[in-house]
């Protein structure tokens, strides 16, 4: 009689370990890879110089459909020992910021992201997975293809480069403006998203950014350095 008393608390214990509900920081259905624009980015913060001039990494953001996911109880950011996979991340996950450096800016991406996803990319694999997709989808190149460059400005650039971008991934991407001088607006990223295994899926609409469609703007403003009086732009 003990011993069955005792086989049914362990039993109990067992099946509430093993039924605890999983850790909604794990429960990420997509992922947002998020391609900044530094000419625009280092308009609004001082940058070292020179300026790139090309999209780079800003993030991979695990997310949930319903639920805002960010800093997940996960592991803290170590910093990797393969110099070669630092190397490719310095060139394409630049830290863009002046007063920061690339190991502070991926330990806060990590942290605040890449946590979220952990339980299906821990670290290196997290950051491996970021760079391949990103490798997948050069937007200055997709964007040539519609005679889209650096510079481009005018009412019509958000849709110009948002159907450049849908006939290239057949999926919709969203886009995220910054207030530039005057009444102009810029472009300072491109968002794709990706289902957890990185097949590129719609970005949910719910979740789209409207800062590129401000009242005060009738379009887009530019990829950079001459500013028309209104509009959106890519700075140069
Ligand atoms: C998204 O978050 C909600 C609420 O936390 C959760 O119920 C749901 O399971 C999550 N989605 C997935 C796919 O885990
Ligand atoms: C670095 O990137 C190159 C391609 O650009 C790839 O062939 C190589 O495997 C990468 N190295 C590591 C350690 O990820
Ligand atoms: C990253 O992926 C590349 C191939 O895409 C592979 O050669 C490399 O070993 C990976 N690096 C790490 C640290 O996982
Ligand atoms: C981009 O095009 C898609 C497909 O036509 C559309 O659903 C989406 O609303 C457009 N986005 C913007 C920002 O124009
Ligand atoms: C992601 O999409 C691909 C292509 O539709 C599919 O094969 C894969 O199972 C999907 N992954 C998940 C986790 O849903």
């Amino acid at each position: 009689m003990a011993n069955n008393t005792r086989s049914l608390f362990f039993l109990l214990i067992t099946l509430t370990l093993v039924s605890l509900p999983p850790y909604h920081e794990f429960a990420f259905d997509f992922f947002k890879l998020v391609q900044q624009w530094p000419p625009t980015f280092c308009k609004l913060h001082r940058c070292p110089r020179p300026i790139i001039k090309t999209f780079t990494i800003h993030g991979l953001w695990p997310d949930n459909y319903t639920t805002f996911l960010d800093s997940c109880t996960g592991n803290s950011f170590h910093m990797f020992k393969n110099t070669a996979f630092v190397q490719n991340l310095t060139v394409r996950w630049p830290n863009l910021d002046y007063y920061s450096n690339n190991r502070r800016f991926w330990s806060h991406e990590w942290e605040k992201h890449g946590t979220c996803s952990e339980n299906l990319y821990p670290q290196e694999a997290y950051f491996n997975l970021t760079m391949q997709l990103y490798d997948r989808l050069n937007l200055l190149e997709v964007f040539a293809k519609s005679n889209i460059s650096p510079g481009a400005s005018g009412n019509q650039l958000l849709s110009r480069l948002n159907n450049s971008l849908v006939a290239y991934t057949g999926k919709i991407p969203d886009f995220k403006c910054r207030p530039g001088p005057s009444t102009t607006t810029l472009i300072i990223e491109v968002v794709t998203c990706y289902n957890s295994s990185g097949t590129a899926i719609d970005c949910p609409v719910s979740q789209l950014s409207n800062s590129c469609k401000t009242q005060s703007l009738t379009g887009i403003s530019s990829f950079e350095t001459h500013y028309p009086t209104q509009g959106l732009q890519m700075s140069r």
